[in-house]
């Protein structure tokens, strides 16, 4: 295949919507650290590799689209997050931003906790052999199924939404035999996105009991009445792709103020508390997570802070990093189609997959980044927008990169920092088959989750 220039193609920043990148980086082919998995360079044939394997290799292994999991930085910053909060808390990896049962392997393995949200994140880390008692239980609508499995397995703990819910595990506990740990979730009047956290509004939402009116404070009262319950702590979760901590120290300080209520009225200090997930991470150049260890002390502090101010003994803190762990670890590889340069707008670069394995650009108008990875290139870069083949115009997958401007069909192009929410966000959309994730690892690649088939697809269609 040629690769030919595309001299009617925009090459310039002109163009560019406000936030986004507002001029090209001084060289496309560098890979910035900060978006890319630990272990991934670029080769001295230009080819990029992960794990010492190089991409091009890579895809003509396993094919395109496909995810690429950096498993030695995975391992990084599960034991970053698990050292950071030392022995007297506890980290829950949140299982919806990617979960596999090799990812529970590696999570027990580094001593992490899992937080579950459904049956089927229960069935598939209990299947895995992570300890049951290392498990929370979610969700705002769990069936009294997922109740029963989850007390039969012997949960950790089960996190309490809804007043219906207190009466449920309590019945079913009972009706088991057993006393279940349990959590309640409350709402704290926080709600935190991105660099901000609002404090209005937020109680407008489907999850937890909110902490107004003193409706938290009558789920304690009754959960704490219930034979089958041992209430052992707080849960607040604020928000999710959150960079400072100032929203967490709301939310201490609200869930604190519950403790001591709960204290005063019934002479009960609570042992744990949990704030949640919702840390950031660098989908592009020009954001700025913070690291696990200055994550763990200003949480450690607010908390400690703020229960010597109370008077209370400082309960055991617990935090459940989903994004924050494999958002980074994975980047997605695809092979470049067609091309067609806009005069005076964009390059549109359609690639072999889109929404289907990346929903987040069109549901939340994510920014991502993207390089050319099967080689290198000199050319000058070219305002593009990467897109999938789905039969949606909102089928984008990077809304505005810098691509080189001889990139051609063929080339590899990859999106670094889509180890959550893409895999386990993915669809069947236009039957289009769902990508395998591919752990590499010391010069080694294996599959962990294989690709869709056709005989996938058709085996559930039984019309
Ligand atoms: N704990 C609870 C109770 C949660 O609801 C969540 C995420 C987490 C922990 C993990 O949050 P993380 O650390 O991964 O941000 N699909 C969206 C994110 C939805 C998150 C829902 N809850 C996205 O792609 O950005």
């Amino acid at each position: 295949m040629s690769r030919s220039a595309h001299p009617a193609g925009p090459r310039h920043a002109d163009v560019l919507p406000e936030g986004h990148y507002s001029a090209p980086p001084a060289d496309l082919n560098t890979l910035d650290p900060k978006v890319w998995a630990q272990t991934v360079d670029r080769g001295d044939d230009g080819v990029v590799r992960v794990g010492g394997v190089d991409v091009k290799a890579l895809a003509e292994e396993f094919g395109t689209p496909a995810y690429f999991l950096d498993e030695t930085d995975f391992r990084a910053r599960a034991r970053a997050w698990r050292t950071a909060f030392g022995p007297d808390a506890d980290v829950f990896y949140a299982g919806k931003a990617f979960l596999s049962r090799a990812v529970v392997r590696w999570l027990h393995e580094e001593g992490l906790n899992l937080d579950v949200c459904s049956g089927g994140e229960l069935a598939t880390a209990l299947s895995a052999g992570m300890p049951a008692d290392r498990i929370a239980f979610h969700g705002n609508n769990k069936s009294t199924e997922e109740i029963r499995r989850a007390v039969e397995a012997g949960v950790g703990r089960i996190v309490l939404d809804s007043f219906q819910e207190i009466v449920r595990v309590a019945h079913i506990a009972q009706e088991l035999g057993k006393r279940q740990r349990v959590q309640i979730r409350v709402t704290v009047g926080v709600e935190a996105h991105t660099h901000e956290f609002i404090a209005t509004a937020h109680e407008d939402q489907k999850f937890g009991i909110p902490l107004a009116g003193g409706q938290a404070a009558e789920a304690v009262r009754r959960a704490l009445k219930l034979d089958g319950l041992e209430l052992i702590g707080i849960h607040s979760h604020i928000g999710s792709q959150i960079f400072d901590t100032s929203g967490f120290e709301v939310a201490a300080h609200r869930v604190v103020g519950l403790l001591k209520d709960i204290r005063d009225e019934h002479g009960v200090e609570l042992p744990e508390i949990d704030l949640g997930g919702g840390l950031g991470i660098a989908y592009t150049s020009a954001d700025d997570p913070r690291e696990p260890h200055e994550i763990a002390k200003a949480l450690t502090e607010i908390v400690t802070r703020e229960c010597e101010g109370a008077r209370l003994r400082t309960p055991r803190i617990s935090v459940e990093p989903g994004r924050a762990i494999v958002g980074p670890t994975a980047f997605t590889l695809y092979e470049v189609g067609t091309i067609k340069p806009l005069d005076g707008l964009r390059t549109y670069v359609s690639v072999d997959g889109g929404m289907s394995d990346n929903i987040r650009t069109a549901l939340y108008d994510a920014e991502y980044s993207v390089a050319l990875v099967s080689r290198t290139s000199d050319a000058e870069p070219m305002l593009a927008r990467v897109v999938g083949k789905h039969c949606e115009s909102g089928d984008i997958v990077v809304k505005d990169a810098f691509l080189p401007a001889d990139l051609a069909p063929g080339d590899l192009i990859a999106v670094p920092a889509t180890g959550a929410y893409c895999r386990s966000m993915a669809s069947n959309y236009n039957h289009v088959l769902r990508p395998p994730v591919v752990a590499v690892k010391d010069g080694e690649a294996r599959v962990i989750v294989r690709r869709e088939t056709e005989d996938d697809l058709l085996r559930l269609d039984v019309g």
